[in-house]
């Protein structure tokens, strides 16, 4: 059985470690030689067809759903087309405004999810083009699709997705960067620029995996709390949402992903002495603000750890407790580096309360009812 965890203790955390490679893997022969272009030849998607679009709907369940926020604000910067996200068990019944300009976008590692099948049917039904982000060639999902965008992340066993959410990261930026081609709302040089940052992503992955022994250190202090909080402001809030989810399924540990300026508006009440809340502050533009939000909390008690970039830490360490640097990248994919750590806070806090972390309670991997 070991053998079959390439030597590590879970199926988790060895495919956190095989991050590096999904990455790799899925941009492989999709951008040409130069470095300036996107090449995706396995979409039916026509130039004309991409002209068309008005709006784009990604729906999925779960992890996948947290990958599509993400790749909302990914497409929404470069492209610049309204995206909705969606719960696929919501979608169906909310009569969801479809036409034939609209693209629907299902993303599921499993291509197997029941809600997620039922959604794709309903998108077609109304005359949309859908478009799967999965990483089963042969799903359901892949197969019943207008177009696959195959994440090339390897088979993933434990319960809670870590690789495939990267790779749908990934896979998202690079149809973005297709779109975003297509439409001319980037320039060669700027696709050229997001390119060579995206290639440079598995490296840091590794900087991040090698420093997992401080993120152990923290997981094992916050394994003693009932509640806690992630905050951030923009993509650093949808990583909040996906860190939030992986610490709950694993390590049964209750915390709410919020929005930092949200908090005042009633979840401020929440937190008092010790209170752990991590705070994602990785994007530049609100940076201030995030400190504001991080001073509010720290003002009622709060235990701060604050996840962000070199340059910002000597600033942040005078509101919050502890920080961990992540390394520089593009604002636009500070998202794939900055979840590594709490995909790693998740795994040793769930086992440092010894649950089965690659089966917790409850949960099955693939849900095929609806
Ligand atoms: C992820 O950690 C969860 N186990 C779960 O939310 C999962 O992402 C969801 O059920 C969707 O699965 P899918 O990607 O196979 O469709």
């Amino acid at each position: 059985v070991t053998a079959e965890k390439g030597g590590y203790e879970h199926f988790m955390l060895k495919e956190i470690h095989e991050q590096p490679k999904a990455y790799r893997d899925t941009m492989r022969g999709r951008m040409n030689a130069e470095g300036n272009k996107v090449i995706l030849p396995e979409l039916n998607l026509t130039v004309e067809q991409i002209k068309n679009i008005r709006n784009i709907q990604i729906v999925a369940c779960g992890t996948a759903y947290n990958a599509g926020l993400v790749g909302r604000s990914l497409i929404e910067s470069l492209v610049r087309i309204p995206v909705e996200n969606d719960i696929a068990s919501e979608y169906r019944y909310r009569s969801p405004i479809v036409t034939p300009e609209t693209l629907v976008i299902v993303v599921s590692q499993s291509g197997e999810t029941a809600d997620t099948l039922a959604a794709l049917r309903e998108g077609q039904a109304n005359g949309a083009h859908v478009l799967a982000i999965t990483n089963v060639v042969g799903s359901s999902i892949a197969r019943e699709a207008n177009d696959v965008l195959v994440t090339l992340a390897g088979p993933e066993i434990a319960v809670a997705s870590t690789k495939a959410y990267t790779s749908q990261i990934i896979a998202f930026t690079l149809f973005g960067l297709y779109l975003a081609e297509v439409r001319e709302t980037q320039s060669e040089a700027q696709v050229a620029e997001i390119l060579a940052a995206m290639q440079s992503l598995p490296e840091q992955v590794e900087e991040i995996l090698a420093q997992k022994e401080a993120i152990k250190t923290y997981a094992e202090q916050i394994s003693e709390h009932k509640h806690l909080f992630f905050i951030g402001r923009g993509v650093d809030y949808a990583v909040a949402q996906e860190g939030s989810l992986k610490l709950k399924e694993i390590s049964y540990i209750h915390s709410e992903a919020y929005a930092a300026g949200e908090l005042k508006h009633g979840t401020l009440a929440l937190i008092e002495e010790g209170v752990p809340v991590i705070a994602l502050a990785t994007q530049e533009s609100v940076l201030e603000k995030t400190v504001s939000n991080i001073k509010e909390v720290k003002a009622r008690g709060a235990d701060v750890l604050a996840i962000t970039h070199e340059e910002h830490v000597t600033d942040l360490l005078r509101s919050v407790d502890q920080a961990f640097v992540i390394p520089k990248t593009l604002p636009l994919l500070t998202s794939a580096l900055s979840v590594v750590t709490l995909q790693l806070l998740a795994y040793y806090a769930s086992l440092a309360l010894g649950h089965d972390v690659d089966k917790p309670r409850n949960l099955a991997k693939s849900v095929t009812v609806e």
